[in-house]
């Protein structure tokens, strides 16, 4: 009985308590008006930046720039609707903003809409992240901020951590699969790489003489010029058709010399991290993916997945996975050098010695940089196992491995995807069967 009272007693006091309350808020909205907006157009510069905080002027309106504000939308000519979105005044008075509720303002809204998306179709929509950058921008009350970082990082610059996101506020939205003004899709790592290498993209984004200004609308913030800058001087591309002036640095790992065949061999094989596969959403194909997938850290091999997993225990877990043997000792130092030199996406033009061709120190290391990968353990591709001198021999009297190496006639081009061992590896192998395949 008693508890029954008390229950009543409560529940009549919490009903007084929200009237009172209802009647509160009644009055105090009654009585406040609108808060006048000021719009400040000088932006709050801040040299100490957090990066929990989201900057309008770095972030936001590069974004409106390349997106929204594009010729025949909503620059202050074209202003279509009526809405402009060119500079800090101009967002708060067309953007809906709607301080209580972030997510109902109107310019977050119509990034999701069903009906008219904007930008509209063909444009791609905003990323996620783009979406949540704009909504935290509103939530932290939308103010005209801006970092204006006093030193700029040109150390540790890396294409997926430092060039990828430059690109992707600043170029994608213009230039993505779907849209490529100019004929140009940036999302592809060979066309930044080919821009990168004759002098265009500087020339562009510093808006030198003969190079069209980009981004268009307004200039790259000065230290992403430097990073991009710093980038391109520390990575030596692969020149259009090979070269001979970039000479081998014997305490160096080259990439695309060393790296990249052996992962295309031991990783990037089918039902793993090909493209087709991208087994985990890995893909080790090319330097983009590998740095990417591979969660590569320049300079710290032990925080790199892709070196990590060389060394689990579980040998399900390990890379590559049972069946498969683990790399060798060599094959991971390898790696864990080219970590800790960088992770560059580095090529050279090896001199190629064929006086001392043996089997033991020419041919077997190409075989197992390039071919052991595919071809050994419980399933080897195409049922060739290549695990040992006998067998390497046997497809040297099938003829078969000079076939799929030259890549000629009837044979199954090896490696395979378009790959190809160079010149140099080609001609060492023909010498060492020209001598009589000793096993040396
Ligand atoms: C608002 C849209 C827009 C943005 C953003 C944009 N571009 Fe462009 N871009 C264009 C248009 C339009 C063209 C073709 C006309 C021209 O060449 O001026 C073009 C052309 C290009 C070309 C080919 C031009 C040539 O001479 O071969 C490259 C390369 C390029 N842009 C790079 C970039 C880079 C790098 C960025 C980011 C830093 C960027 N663009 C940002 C619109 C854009
Ligand atoms: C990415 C995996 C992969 C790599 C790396 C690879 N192979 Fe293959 N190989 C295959 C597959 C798959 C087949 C089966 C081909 C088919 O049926 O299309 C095959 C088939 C072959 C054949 C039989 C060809 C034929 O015409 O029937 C030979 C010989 C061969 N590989 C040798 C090599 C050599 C030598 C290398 C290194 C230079 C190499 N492979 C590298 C996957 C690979």
């Amino acid at each position: 009985m008693s508890s029954f009272n008390f229950m009543n007693k409560t529940t009549y006091f919490q009903l007084a308590v929200f009237i009172v309350l209802i009647i509160t808020s009644l009055v105090y909205s009654a009585c406040r008006h609108e808060p006048d907006i000021f719009i400040e157009d000088k932006p709050i510069i801040s040299t100490n930046c957090s990066s929990d905080t989201v900057y309008f002027q770095n972030e936001i309106l590069p974004l409106l720039l390349s997106t929204c504000a594009t010729s025949g939308c909503h620059n202050a000519i074209d202003a279509k609707e009526g809405i402009v979105l060119v500079d800090y005044p101009s967002v708060i008075k067309f953007g809906g903003i709607n301080f209580e509720h972030p997510e109902e303002s109107e310019i977050y809204e119509v990034l999701s809409s069903d009906d008219d998306r904007m930008p509209p179709p063909p444009a791609p929509e905003w990323s996620a992240e783009q979406k949540d950058i704009l909504l935290n921008w509103i939530k932290q009350g939308a103010i005209n901020n801006e970092c204006q970082q006093l030193e700029c990082d040109t150390i540790n610059i890396t294409y997926p951590e430092t060039i990828i996101p430059i690109l992707q506020n600043n170029c994608y939205s213009c230039h993505n699969e779907l849209i490529q003004e100019g004929g140009v899709n940036l999302k592809d790592y060979e066309t930044v790489s080919e821009i990168s290498q004759n002098g265009k993209l500087l020339g562009m984004i510093k808006r030198l003489n003969g190079y069209s200004p980009m981004p268009p609308n307004q200039e790259l913030d000065l230290c992403s010029v430097q990073q991009i800058e710093s980038w391109i001087n520390d990575t030596t591309f692969i020149p259009p058709g090979g070269g001979n002036d970039h000479p081998c640095d014997p305490d160096t790992v080259y990439f695309q010399n060393e790296i990249l065949p052996l992962l295309l061999s031991s990783c990037a094989t089918t039902g793993c991290h090909d493209e087709q596969t991208a087994e985990d959403g890995v893909v080790l194909v090319d330097y983009a993916s590998i740095i990417e997938t591979g969660k590569i850290k320049p300079g710290d091999p032990d925080d790199s997945e892709l070196y990590e997993v060389l060394f689990e225990d579980d040998p399900e877990e390990r890379m590559p996975p049972s069946p498969k043997k683990p790399l060798t000792p060599e094959q991971k130092s390898l790696i864990e050098k080219w970590i800790l030199q960088g992770a560059k996406n580095n090529y050279c033009d090896a001199d190629c010695d064929t006086t001392n061709v043996t089997f033991s120190g020419s041919v077997w290391p190409v075989m197992q940089t390039n071919c052991v990968g595919c071809h050994s353990g419980g399933n080897p591709s195409g049922d060739i196992l290549i695990t040992n001198y006998e067998e390497v021999a046997l497809l040297v009297d099938n003829g078969y491995l000079m076939g799929v190496i030259k890549q000629e006639g009837e044979y199954k081009p090896m490696p395979p995807n378009g790959a190809k061992l160079s010149d140099c590896d080609i001609a060492t192998i023909e010498i060492w069967i020209k001598n009589g395949k000793p096993n040396d």
